[in-house]
C-alpha cells in the first residue's frame, strides 16, 4: 500500500480519511530494494492504496523494475485518473491494471464515490480495454449496497470481453453494509494471507492488511526503512504469526488477495 491518500471518498471505504502527511511516505527506492531482495520467492506484487495513480510516476517506475525482474505486477485503481499517456508506457510492461467498478449508474457515483467521476471512469475504462487488452480487469465490491449493480457491472464486462471479479464487502472504515453470504463464513477454505507480505507507505511491514484482527501481529514486523526485509521476515514472530494464519478463519480470507487461487 505505497498511499493512503485518494482523490475519492467512498462510502464504502475509510482509507481516504486518515492520508498521510508527506513525511510519513518512504521513497519509491525503498520498495524497489525490498522488490530486488525477492524478487525470487515472489509471484507478483500488487500496488494498492488510496489511490496509487496519485503517484503515477511512481507506479510506472516500479512497473519498469518488476518487469526487469520478471515479476508480474498489478495496480489497483479507482480509474479516474488514468491518461492514455499513462496506459501507453504501463502496457510496455505487460502488467495487469485492476479498475474497481461498483454500479453503472451515473445517479449512484456520488452516494458511492463521494465524487462525480462517473463519466471518466467509464472512457477511462474504455481507452484501457483497447490499449490493455485482456491486462485490464474490473472488480466490484458485494455489499448490501450493490446487490442489484453487480450483475449490471458484470454484463458491461462481458459485452467488452473483460475479466469481471466481486470482492465481499469489509470493514475498511467505511459505511456500507455486508451482503450476509452464509457461505463466506461457513466454508472452510484456508486463508492464502500468510503468503502475503504487506509494506505500507511508511515502510512497516505485516503479513495481512487485517492484521489488526490477530493480536500477536498487530505490531508491525519491522520497518524497511531500520531493517532489511529478509531480517523482517525471518523473525520468530513473523513465523509465529504465518502459523496462526494456516487457521484464521475470518471473512477478510474472501478478499482477492487472500484467496488461494489467483483472481487475476
Ligand atoms: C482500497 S482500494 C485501493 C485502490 C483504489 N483506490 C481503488 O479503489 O481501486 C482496493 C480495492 O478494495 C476495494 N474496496 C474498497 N473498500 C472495500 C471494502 N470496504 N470491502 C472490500 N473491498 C473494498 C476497492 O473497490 C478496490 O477494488
Ligand atoms: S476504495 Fe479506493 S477510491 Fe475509494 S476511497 Fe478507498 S482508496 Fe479511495
Ligand atoms: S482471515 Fe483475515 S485476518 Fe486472518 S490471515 Fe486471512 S486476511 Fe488475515
Amino acid at each position: 500500500m505505497i498511499t493512503r491518500r485518494c482523490n475519492d471518498r467512498c462510502s464504502k471505504c475509510g482509507i481516504w480519511k486518515t492520508p498521510e502527511p508527506d513525511s510519513e511516505r518512504i521513497q519509491l527506492k525503498n520498495f524497489i530494494k525490498c522488490l530486488q531482495s525477492l524478487h525470487n520467492n515472489l509471484y507478483k506484487v500488487t500496488i494498492t492504496g488510496g489511490e496509487p495513480l496519485l503517484f503515477m510516476e511512481d507506479v510506472l517506475h516500479f512497473a519498469e523494475e518488476s518487469r526487469k525482474l520478471n515479476v508480474p505486477m498489478i495496480v489497483v485503481t479507482n480509474g479516474s485518473l488514468i491518461t492514455e499517456d499513462f496506459l501507453v508506457k504501463y502496457s510496455n510492461f505487460e502488467h495487469i491494471l485492476v479498475v474497481s467498478l461498483d454500479t453503472m449508474e451515473k445517479s449512484k457515483w456520488n452516494e458511492f464515490r463521494g465524487r462525480n467521476h462517473y463519466d471518466k471512469v467509464m472512457s477511462n475504462i474504455l481507452m484501457a480495454r483497447k490499449i490493455l487488452g485482456d491486462r485490464l480487469k474490473i472488480q466490484s465490491v458485494f455489499a448490501d449496497e450493490t446487490r442489484d449493480d453487480i450483475p449490471k457491472v458484470k454484463t458491461f464486462c462481458d459485452e467488452l470481453g473483460i475479466q469481471h471479479t466481486s470482492q465481499p464487502y469489509m470493514d475498511f472504515g467505511g459505511v456500507w453494509h455486508d451482503a450476509n453470504v452464509s457461505s463466506l463464513l461457513d466454508n472452510d477454505m484456508v486463508c492464502a494471507a500468510r503468503k502475503n507480505i504487506c509494506v505500507y507507505y511508511n515502510g512497516d511491514v505485516v503479513k495481512c492488511f487485517d492484521h489488526l484482527r490477530i493480536p500477536l501481529a498487530r505490531e508491525p514486523l519491522g520497518n524497511i526503512l531500520k531493517e532489511d526485509i529478509i531480517s523482517i521476515l525471518s523473525k520468530k514472530r513473523t513465523t509465529e504469526i504465518t502459523k496462526l494464519m494456516n487457521t484464521c478463519n475470518l471473512p477478510c480470507k474472501w478478499l482477492s488477495c487472500n484467496v488461494p487461487e489467483p483472481q487475476f
